[in-house]
């Protein structure tokens, strides 16, 4: 058992990213029912619905589920409160700001805490701040990024040189395959955004699906390098305007729940990986993690057997 699953209590060292109004109680259930970990988001700022999700959980599911505190978007400390309180929540990820004031309270409460960082310098400060583990995401993953641009690979393996913590991989990962090479450079569990929001039980409009099942590996830009966040998003004509003027403000935004549960993918910039080149079909939660757990006791046996056979 490693140190993810003891602290987690999840059968599979698998988490469904936080997405803003996507990662609600339908999506995350059905990741936590299958035996990996569901995490309701609150970067869509409406800790309203966002609480009322948590609520929800304990009547869908009795495994254990996740939240993303996203520190930016939250205008006070009511969020904190309410998971603090509930009895139902024992991780929590950081995410968009600094954990530091976060953590005691959060700790006081017997949750668990990660911290999502982009940089090696981030991690730093968040072990100096206390944090449990990291999520380390590289950026190759869909959604908000930090502007340096480290791959998760590199990324993953910069960060164990410097401290034996926990690290969760998010970005490229959509399989076994993925999953296995996170877990040779350090990983002790995966993320996975881009993959299951093209899940059967994800909200979002089908046409937003099929965009992602169509998008190669070069299908997606990385918009607002200029400054933080930055976001990776599929190529459309909206995201190809505003990659090519290399600036792209809070207001040209649009309405995301527009392309989410709309349709319209010009309505907004639809947020998305460069593992959307990888995904190919719309599976259901359930199959995704048990497809990418098999495949990753496949390659780790294949890999095991060959340095057991000394044949290189
Ligand atoms: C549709 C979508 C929406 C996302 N929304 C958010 C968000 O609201 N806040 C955030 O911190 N990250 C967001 N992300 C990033 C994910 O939490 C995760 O880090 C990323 O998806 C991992 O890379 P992958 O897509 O290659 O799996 C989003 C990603 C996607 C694909």
């Amino acid at each position: 058992m490693n140190r993810f699953l003891e602290q987690t209590g999840v059968r599979y060292p698998i988490i469904q990213a936080p997405m803003g109004w996507i990662a609600r109680s339908q999506l995350a259930s059905a990741v936590s029912n299958a035996g990996a970990l569901g995490i309701i988001e609150s970067s869509s700022g409406d800790t309203a619905a966002c609480r009322t999700e948590i609520e929800k959980m304990s009547a869908l599911t009795d495994k254990p589920f996740g939240v993303n505190l996203a520190l930016r978007f939250l205008a006070d400390d009511a969020m904190l409160r309410f998971i603090c309180d509930a009895s139902n929540v024992k991780y929590v990820t950081t995410s968009a700001g600094s954990p530091k004031k976060w953590i005691k309270p959060l700790h006081d409460a017997g949750i668990v805490v990660y911290h999502a960082i982009g940089t090696v310098d981030l991690a730093m400060k968040c072990i100096d701040a206390g944090v449990d583990g990291l999520v380390v995401e590289g950026a190759e993953g869909g959604g908000f990024k930090a502007p340096e641009e480290v791959s998760t690979l590199v990324l993953l393996q910069a960060i164990r040189e410097q401290t034996d913590l926990p690290m969760v991989a998010a970005g490229g990962i959509v399989d076994g395959r993925g999953m296995a090479a996170a877990f040779a450079a350090g990983a002790e569990a995966v993320q996975m955004g881009t993959r299951f929001v093209s899940s059967a039980e994800s909200p979002v409009h089908q046409n937003f699906k099929q965009a992602i099942l169509d998008a190669p590996t070069d299908g997606t830009l990385m918009l607002n390098k200029k400054s933080s966040p930055c976001y990776r998003t599929l190529k459309t004509e909206r995201t190809a305007h505003f990659f090519d003027i290399g600036e792209f403000g809070p207001t040209d935004f649009g309405k995301i729940t527009d392309l989410y549960f709309g349709g319209d993918m010009e309505a907004s910039i639809a947020l998305a990986g460069q593992s959307a080149g990888l995904i190919h079909d719309v599976k259901s939660a359930k199959t995704i993690i048990e497809d990418t757990v098999s495949q990753f006791h496949e390659i780790a046996g294949r890999m095991g057997a060959m340095a057991a056979s000394s044949s290189f």
